[in-house]
């Protein structure tokens, strides 16, 4: 195998000395590009909510388990409670939805990372189309290629403090795949156009792939 050069100049940093924001920042851009959860899930009373989540990945193929990690708000959103509604609401009911986000629907996703009040329904601020679940009340979105239907399997809480994370871990139910993307099991990335999160307010697409056979 031909030798790479090895680039330059590190800079080390000790977490301890720095602020969380700033940690934010250096995992935010190290960790990229991340998929992106947009879960819908329902408060006790039956107020829908739908919010996207990055830090998003999956944690079992059997059981089928995926994960999510909301994390507890700042001071500065001193109007909100510091647990989002997301977290609340799916410890309070135990079921989730997880859709999957393409850019056709970006802009719609986008809007339902407000920080908006618990009353708030998502599926109305942002114009996506609620669709009934089979085995969870809240619903899917109807625009999403691919939605997990999900129970609660555990919540493992990492941090209290702002910008502390929980993982959301949750068994999927239902599989919902749109019909035109799925041959043999296999998930057309050409037609399924999933979005991942960078830092700040970029994102990539999909688009430029690359294939590489594991060695034997
Ligand atoms: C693409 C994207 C990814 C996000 N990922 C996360 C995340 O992983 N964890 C988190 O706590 N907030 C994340 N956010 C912010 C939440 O979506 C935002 O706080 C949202 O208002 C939470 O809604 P809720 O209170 O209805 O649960 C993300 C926002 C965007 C736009």
């Amino acid at each position: 195998m031909s030798e790479i050069a090895v680039p330059g100049a590190m800079t080390t940093l000790d977490p301890a000395e720095q602020r969380p924001q700033d940690i934010y920042k250096l995992l935010v851009g190290s960790v990229v590009p991340r998929p992106i959860a947009f879960v819908s899930s329902m408060d006790a009373e039956g107020v829908c909510n739908l919010a996207p989540f990055s830090f998003f990945t999956v944690a079992s193929v059997n059981p089928p388990i995926v994960c999510f990690c909301p994390m507890m708000r700042g001071a500065t959103n001193s109007g909100l409670q510091p647990t989002k509604d997301t977290l609340r609401n799916v410890i309070a009911t135990g079921e989730f939805v997880v859709n999957i986000v393409s850019e056709e629907f970006a802009t719609q996703m986008n809007a339902c990372s407000a920080e908006l009040p618990p009353e708030v329904d998502e599926f109305q601020v942002s114009g996506l189309t609620p669709l009934a679940s089979e085995l969870v009340r809240p619903p899917r979105v109807a625009e999403s290629h691919v939605q997990m239907e999900c129970r609660l399997q555990q919540v493992i809480h990492v941090g209290t403090e702002p910008l502390g994370g929980s993982l959301v871990l949750g068994e999927v139910l239902r599989f919902h795949v749109r019909a035109s993307l799925l041959d043999n099991f296999r998930i057309d990335p050409e037609k399924l156009h999933a979005i991942g999160r960078m830092a700040g307010s970029t994102y990539a697409r999909t688009r430029d792939r690359f294939d590489m056979e594991r060695p034997k």
